[in-house]
């Protein structure tokens, strides 16, 4: 039979109290996989607020779900957060580097370096801290699937985001040295890169009416992608489905790197 069938595995998933890592932490509860769900904490409790909800969700599909507050750029507060997940799960198989941030928009010579770093130290450095901690374990359970949600900007260039872009190139290249390092040690690890997902993330875009004709206009499918439909390919992914794929970033874009404007003529 084919299914996606994660009962019993232990998820850890980044930036999981919003947008995609909400959707991904519901695919792989639904799958059957137990989830810690990882948030920044926020002075004003939303962030938390907003986490709850995302393991209460969870709870009611009849998974263990546990919330874990780090700030993913910080290497101490990534090990801390492992330290709790061994406690309360006993270990990890599968870890979902979803966390980012777009960034500040800038041109280069008009941007201002802090924010510039702040996306590669959260897109980039955060992969790689959690990825660490993953792997401590993972090498020595011999088994565990990491998924890094890349971006289709991790080869399409995008001017006043240039620290994104880059984050998002090298996450990739992240992900095809890890699994080079790892295929024989009975770990998988890919990358999901995906298109215009309708999140708060780009909110400002599909909230008004120019910037979102605009955007249609980059996407052949003609329409925004789901959150749910980065869930799903991540759930399937993270899954023995998948059992002989490691290193590739699976593009879920409706088709936004097919270059749309050569769509006629050229
Ligand atoms: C960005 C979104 C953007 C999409 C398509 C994603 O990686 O986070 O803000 O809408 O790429 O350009």
């Amino acid at each position: 039979m084919i299914t996606i069938d994660l009962k019993g595995r232990r998820a850890l998933v980044t930036g999981a109290s919003s947008g995609i890592g909400a959707a991904i932490t519901h695919a792989l509860a639904e799958a059957g996989a137990d989830v810690a769900v990882n948030y920044l904490s926020d002075p004003t409790g939303q962030d938390a607020a907003a986490a709850a909800k995302v393991a209460e969700a969870a709870r009611a599909l009849g998974v263990r779900a546990i919330c874990v507050a780090a700030d993913i750029s910080d290497a101490g507060q990534v090990e801390k957060m492992f330290a709790t997940i061994d406690q309360e799960f006993g270990g990890i198989d599968i870890l979902v580097n979803n966390a980012g941030i777009d960034g500040v928009a800038a041109r280069c010579w008009e941007s201002d370096p802090h924010n510039w770093y702040r996306v590669i130290q959260i897109n980039l450095f955060g992969a790689y801290h959690c990825a660490r901690e993953a792997l401590k374990r993972m090498t020595v359970a011999r088994h565990g699937v990491i998924v890094n949600i890349s971006s289709v900007h991790e080869s399409i260039p995008w001017s006043g985001y240039s620290a994104y872009t880059c984050s998002k190139a090298a996450l990739a290249m992240l992900t095809q040295t890890l699994a080079q390092e790892t295929a024989d040690l009975g770990i998988r690890v890919l990358g999901v890169a995906p298109g215009a997902i309708k999140t708060p993330i780009n909110e400002s875009v599909w909230n008004n009416p120019d910037t979102l004709k605009d955007l249609l206009r980059k996407i052949p499918s003609n329409r925004m992608g789901e959150p749910s439909e980065i869930g799903r390919m991540v759930a399937l992914l993270a899954s023995d489905m998948a059992s002989y794929v490691t290193g590739p970033s699976l593009l879920v874009d409706g088709g936004m790197v097919l270059y749309p404007s050569f769509r006629h003529g050229g």
